[in-house]
């Protein structure tokens, strides 16, 4: 059976997860805080204190210049974790934009003071809490949960306030903050099934050194944290009630982060499970420049002439077709499935011609010369860049724009009408 790499596993499930969120999110989750919050609803009589929770929740998702570069650096090279967080990015500044609209709207604070906040709260930046991507998974599954209560708490306390548009807000960011915990929550799960003891070993030293992000950014955060503890919205025993307990429960954790086995049986079965996936996972050794290689790989670099056959081929080391039998899912021709396929519903064409990939076997090739798209000035082009022009930032600039390439191009139509009258007039 062939082996492939912790890595390469994890790296799999990522691609996968990373196609199934956005296909969810484009399809079910999109929402758009400007139009989908009854902001006219925020209640101006609501209390010092709402407004306070809020403001401090606001300050924590302000630093997501922070949270989004820094992360990335570390997981640049993961397609999934990358595109994922990317994406998370966009779901996290439509946070911040909803909760400081409200802020506007209630007339709890003023465009100076919303401008004041932001001033004071750009000058300190937020670090990276561990220096280890799947600490830092940890780390974010639980701040996901946390957060996921911070907004569903508030939501309770906006009811009692009587703030329809806090209300709003609240129920579609939480939403949000749920999903984002299952995609890390997955993601933990899926590691302890590779390197359970490695990646227990992080979470239990993640949750010894838990604490939200912000405190150390975030003037007067003590105080905030303080009135937050105070609500019953967030606070220490909130932290273990709803966060921390029911992590370990979803994971299968006790208290001392062992894991629960519900009898003998399961024991033995999830033993031979695990022996079985040991078995076919490659070892894998670090190296002096932190880069990990394959203790049993065949040492090819990916851009290396055979290494890239065998890809466009699909073929092992030995010329052979790949094993179909491999736990790898596969199309009924041995070929790996396509996540993003899987996610659309489909199956790929088949085609008879090889595959060829300049970027993987580049071959520099001589090709007919072009005289130009067929029909690029049609009537649906026109339309198609009028609704883009439309919808972007500078609709007015656009339009003048299209206008005058229109009057330009009448130009020119009428001076080849009147250059091949006179063309004509010649000849005769
Ligand atoms: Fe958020
Ligand atoms: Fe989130």
């Amino acid at each position: 059976m062939p082996t492939r790499s912790i890595q390469a596993r994890m790296e799999d499930f990522f691609y996968r997860e990373l196609l199934n969120y956005l296909a969810l999110a484009e399809r079910k989750r999109r929402w758009n805080p400007f139009t989908d919050i009854p902001y006219a609803q925020a209640n101006p009589k609501s209390s010092q204190t709402l407004a306070q929770c809020v403001e401090t929740f606001c300050a924590v998702e302000m630093y997501l210049p922070d949270f989004t570069s820094k992360m990335l650096h570390m997981i640049r090279r993961s397609r999934g974790r990358s595109w994922f967080h990317i994406n998370w990015g966009y779901e996290e500044s439509k946070h911040s934009l909803t909760l400081e609209g409200w802020l506007l709207a209630s007339g709890h604070r003023t465009e100076e003071q919303r401008e004041a906040v932001q001033a004071s709260l750009s000058t300190l930046e937020w670090e990276l809490p561990y220096d280890h991507p799947r600490q830092m998974v940890c780390y974010t599954m639980i701040q996901e949960l946390a957060t996921f209560w911070n907004y569903r708490n508030l939501e309770k306390l906006a009811v009692k306030e009587k703030d329809l548009a806090l209300i709003a807000g609240l129920r579609i960011i939480s939403v949000d903050e749920r999903v984002h915990y299952h995609f890390f929550k997955n993601t933990v799960k899926e590691w302890m099934k590779w390197d359970e003891a490695g990646t227990i070993e992080d979470l239990k030293y993640v949750f010894d050194h838990f604490s939200m992000p912000g405190r150390t950014q975030i003037p007067g955060y003590d105080e905030a944290a303080a009135v937050l503890a105070k609500t019953g919205v967030y606070g220490p025993r909130e932290y273990i009630k709803l966060v921390k307990n029911p992590i370990l429960e979803d994971l299968k954790l006790d208290k001392d982060f062992k894991k629960i086995e519900d009898s003998e049986e399961r024991e033995r079965l999830e033993a031979d499970k695990k022996a079985a996936l040991e078995a076919s996972v490659e070892r894998i050794e670090v190296n002096g420049n932190g880069h990990a290689v394959a203790k049993n790989g065949s040492g090819d670099h990916p851009f290396n002439s055979h290494a890239v056959r065998r890809v466009l081929e699909n073929l092992h080391s030995d010329g052979s077709k790949q094993d179909a039998g491999s736990d790898m899912p596969r199309y009924a021709n041995g070929r790996k499935r396509s996540a993003f396929l899987d996610v659309v519903g489909i199956e790929p064409a088949s085609r008879t011609e090889p595959s060829r990939s300049i970027i993987l076997d580049h071959v520099p090739e001589k090709l007919s010369g072009s005289r130009g798209m067929a029909q690029l000035d049609n009537a649906l082009d026109q339309r198609l860049m009028a609704i883009g022009d439309e919808l972007s930032n500078n609709p007015e600039e656009m339009r003048e724009e299209r206008a005058k390439i229109q009057q330009e191009r009448e130009a020119t139509r009428k001076s080849r009408m009147k250059n091949s009258r006179l063309f004509k007039r010649e000849e005769e």
